[in-house]
This record gives structure tokens, C-alpha cells and sequence, in this order.
């Protein structure tokens, strides 16, 4: 058959296999912000995707999802461990958000992934066409770009990296760190969130692979630099990636939406007021200092847990690894706390989730909310925030978001705070629970006005122009 014209490669496919205790398997939609941001923009190209399944030790032939085509790549389960549990999710993710857990460097794991990425760039060889577009995603997959060009010099490959690229003297720490910028720059066109991000890189192309940038190269956002690799120019840029606004905000619109928001405040006992947190359950996201600040104004009577509930769902997430064990005790110790101290029967202070819930309950959750609480440690965009936003156009709720999340250079008016600052976040949910009705309608329509303009289409157009890629085809 011919190849594809247009491939996505990352970690793991829009779908993930899900085995059952009794032994059958089903596919359900996989978590995480990449795959709710690539997923419609790629089925309205009808490109193919080249992934892992989501559990170890499944071999599974390449299959069409609607229009979209699946090339599944497997992992055993040591490779589970070491390629993704360990490098990827021990080592990278903590590193690449400023330490906020140690990073373990381990050589084994290390030799794991460098295996894994070749498997991934082989697999993508042999699937794409003379000349087609690559599009290589995020920290699991960095020496792709590098490895595929090798065999396929042919190919126009982009690279996106979904997470913070970290400061400076922070990835200077990794053993491997030459090998990782070595394996980025084998892409046409390396994308970063923020322009820091890319400046970080720009200095790291010259510093640790010698590659001059070359006059002007500082890229702004959506122009981005460029390092002379040889005779090859490679572009670095920042391209904040969003959200299908439209179709979030028509989803929200609908009856149903209505209706389900409305039984979902009566399931919560017709509360005055909600506040909602949407996170996987990571130690990044700081639900742990979001209850905590919870508790405290309770605790203080500056929030009557008579009249206000908070719901809290977490998304289960990378759950054999330690950090994430701790960080999981943590939160469900300050909820019992919490719950021990100001509920009363039939009426929880705190309504905590530890599931995964589909789309139209969330938009429900997101129509219900008035206040939405975003408070990550370190966030490389925050998807969440946006779909809240995209979600309200009746103008109504609040939202209350870190400034270490990717988010906050956009959402200027929402009610931005320093996660660790508890007194901070303590004033600014009393102040968006309290908002005057006039003021918080300013507010949203400033955000809407942002999220609604800027939407997952536009990054992507924005990324495969500059990647010199006709995003129409
Ligand atoms: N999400 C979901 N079901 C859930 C919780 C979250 O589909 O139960 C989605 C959410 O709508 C968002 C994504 O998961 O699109 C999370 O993306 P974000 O960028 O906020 O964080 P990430 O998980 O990628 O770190
Ligand atoms: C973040 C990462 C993605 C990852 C997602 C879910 O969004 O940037 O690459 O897919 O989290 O995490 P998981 O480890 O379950 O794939």
C-alpha cells in the first residue's frame, strides 16, 4: 500500500487498551492533554497515528478508527518499566518540571529508552511516504527526530514537546543531556510552549552540540529561531497549544448540557456555590495545596461548608510509581481530614473522585462550577483552564490558576496565584467565590475572548506553516 502523508507519533495512541479482570480487553479514550489537543485535528486530516496501546505486551495490528489510521508499536513489560515508567516518567517528567520531585538517572533506563525510540523512529519509517510530514510529540520520544531522519532523510519532521522545557542548569544535571539536544535537532522545526522554553534550547544547541544559532534566532512566538546544523537550518519556536474551543463551547451550549449541569448541582444538594478541580492525579498539579488552602478557610469561617461544596476529580495516573503512591495518600488524608472536620451527614465538604470521567459529564461539571481551581506546581500549558473557559459562555464562574502553568500568559484575568502561597490562594478563592456578577462577566469574556481566538486548530496550522508543511492537505 502507499504510505501516509501526514503521521503523529507519540507515546501513546488517542486510544488505549484496557484489560479486564475477566480477561476480555476494550479500547477507551486515552488521558492527558496531547491526545484531547492532536486528537480532532488530525481525524479532520485523516492522518495516521504511530503509538503504543497502553498496556505492556500487546501486539496489535495496525487498525482504522474512524478516520483515522492506528499504527500500534508494543512495549513488554520491562520496557513498560524502564522506557516509560522509569526514564520517561521518573527521570524526564520531574527534571523537566523544575525537580518539584528528584529525577532518578539510571543507566539501565537510559539504554531502554534510547531502544524504545529507535523501535518508535523504525516504525514510523516504514509507515510514512516519500516526502511526508512527521509530526513527532513530547519528552518520551526526543531522539526520534534525530533517529528517523537517519532513515528517512527524505521526510519533513516537527517536533513538539507538550511539557516545560526546564531552566538551564536544570537539564544540565542529565548525564544523557548531549544526546538528548543531539536527538531533538534532527527535527526541521523543535516547538515549545513558552519562548523561555525555546531560548533554553537555542543556548543548549550552541553550548552542548556547538551548533551556531544564527543572527536573530531568539524565537517570538510563532517565528521561531534557527540553529545551522551544518548546511541543515533547524527552527525553534513557541507555540502555546490549546483546545477545540467551538465545539466545547457549542457542547456546553446544548440542552442537554443544561440539564445535566442542573442534576448535577441537585446531586450535590443544590450547594450556593462549587468549586471544582479537574487534574490526573499528579504530584505537578498541587491538589494537595489546593484542599489544604479548602480546609483552612473553613477552618477560619471565611467559607460556610453549608452553603459550598468542592469536587475534586483525579484521573488515576502512572499508579505503581512512588511519588505518585505518596502524592495519592496525601490528597485522600487532607479529604478525610477535611471531611471529618465540616461535613454533616448527607453533605460532604469535599466530593472527591478518584476515576476517569468521558467528556460530556465534564462539560456538565464545567457548566455546574463557579469557582474552577487550577493550581499546578508546574503545568507546561494547563488544558484544563482553557476548557473550562470554553465551556462558560453564559458568562458565569470563576477561575482561579496558577502562574506556573503554560496557561497564565494567556488567561490574564482570571485570579492568578502562586500555588505555594497559601494565603495568596487563600484570598483569591474567597474573592472569586465572591465576585460581584458584573465584575466576574468582565473577567470571563476577557478569557473567552482568548480561548475562543486561539484555538488547537490555529497552534497547529501555526506549527506545521513554520514547519513549512501545507496544513490543508
Ligand atoms: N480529562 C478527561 N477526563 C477526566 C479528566 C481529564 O478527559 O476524567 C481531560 C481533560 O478534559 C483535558 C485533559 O484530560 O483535556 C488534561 O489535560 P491537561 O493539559 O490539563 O493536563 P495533562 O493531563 O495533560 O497533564
Ligand atoms: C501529559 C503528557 C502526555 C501524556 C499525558 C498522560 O499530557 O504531556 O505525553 O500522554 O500527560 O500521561 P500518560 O503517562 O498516561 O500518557
Amino acid at each position: 500500500s502507499t504510505g501516509a502523508d501526514f503521521v503523529v507519533v507519540a507515546n501513546r495512541l488517542p486510544v488505549d487498551l484496557e484489560r479486564l479482570p475477566d480477561g476480555t480487553e476494550r479500547w477507551r479514550h486515552s488521558p492527558g492533554g496531547l491526545v484531547t489537543a492532536l486528537e480532532p485535528f488530525l481525524r479532520a486530516r485523516k492522518g495516521a497515528w504511530v503509538g503504543w496501546p497502553g498496556i505492556a505486551d500487546a501486539d496489535v495490528a495496525p487498525f482504522e478508527d474512524g478516520d483515522l489510521r492506528l499504527h500500534p508499536v508494543s512495549l513488554s513489560s520491562d520496557e513498560f518499566r524502564d522506557y516509560y515508567e522509569g526514564f520517561s516518567n521518573a527521570t524526564l517528567w520531574p527534571l523537566y518540571h523544575d525537580v518539584v520531585a528528584t529525577p532518578v538517572f539510571d543507566r539501565t533506563w537510559w539504554d531502554v529508552y534510547v531502544r524504545v525510540n529507535q523501535r518508535f523512529a523504525e516504525a514510523t519509517a516504514s509507515v510514512a511516504a516519500e516526502g511526508a510530514t512527521i509530526w513527532v510529540q513530547d519528552y518520551q520520544l526526543q531522539l526520534v527526530p534525530a533517529m528517523l531522519r537517519d532513515l528517512r532523510p527524505d521526510l519533513r519532521i516537527g517536533f513538539f514537546l507538550h511539557i516545560p522545557f526546564p531552566p538551564v542548569e536544570l537539564f544540565m544535571q542529565l548525564p544523557w543531556r548531549t544526546q538528548i539536544v543531539r536527538g531533538l535537532l534532527g527535527a526541521d522545526l523543535v516547538g515549545f510552549h513558552r519562548p523561555g522554553g525555546a531560548q533554553n534550547f537555542l543556548w543548549l544547541a550552541r553550548r552542548l552540540a556547538g551548533f551556531q544559532p544564527t543572527k536573530g534566532s531568539v524565537g517570538v512566538r510563532n517565528r521561531p529561531g534557527v540553529v545551522q546544523v551544518g548546511d541543515r537550518p533547524v527552527r525553534v519556536g513557541a507555540f502555546p497549544i490549546s483546545i477545540d474551543s467551538s465545539s466545547l463551547d457549542q457542547l456546553a451550549a446544548s440542552e442537554e448540557s443544561a440539564r445535566r449541569a442542573a442534576q448535577l448541582r441537585a446531586d450535590l444538594g443544590n450547594p450556593r456555590r462549587i468549586l471544582l478541580g479537574v487534574d490526573r492525579l499528579d504530584y505537578t498539579k498541587g491538589i494537595d495545596l489546593r484542599l489544604h488552602a479548602f480546609r483552612e478557610l473553613l477552618a477560619e469561617e471565611r467559607v460556610d461548608a453549608s452553603d459550598t461544596v468542592m469536587v475534586q476529580l483525579a484521573t488515576p495516573s502512572r499508579e505503581r510509581l512512588e511519588h505518585y503512591k505518596k502524592m495519592r495518600e496525601e490528597i485522600e488524608r487532607e479529604v478525610g481530614r477535611i471531611n471529618g472536620e465540616f461535613s454533616r451527614l448527607g453533605r460532604p465538604a469535599v466530593h472527591y473522585l478518584h476515576s476517569s470521567i468521558d467528556r460530556k459529564d465534564l462539560v456538565a461539571f464545567y457548566c455546574a462550577a463557579d469557582v474552577m481551581v487550577v493550581t499546578p506546581v508546574r503545568d507546561g500549558m494547563n488544558l484544563v483552564c482553557k476548557e473550562y473557559v470554553a465551556c462558560r459562555n453564559d458568562l458565569g464562574g470563576a477561575l482561579v490558576l496558577s502562574e506556573f502553568a503554560g496557561a497564565a500568559a494567556e488567561l490574564t484575568s482570571a485570579f492568578l496565584v502562586n500555588p505555594h502561597d497559601l494565603e495568596g490562594v487563600k484570598d483569591a478563592l474567597e474573592a472569586a467565590l465572591n465576585i460581584d456578577p458584573a465584575e466576574g462577566r468582565r473577567r470571563m469574556r476577557a478569557l473567552r475572548r482568548q480561548v475562543l481566538n486561539h484555538d488547537v486548530d490555529r497552534w497547529a496550522r501555526s506549527f506545521l506553516e513554520a514547519l513549512g508543511a501545507q496544513p490543508n492537505r
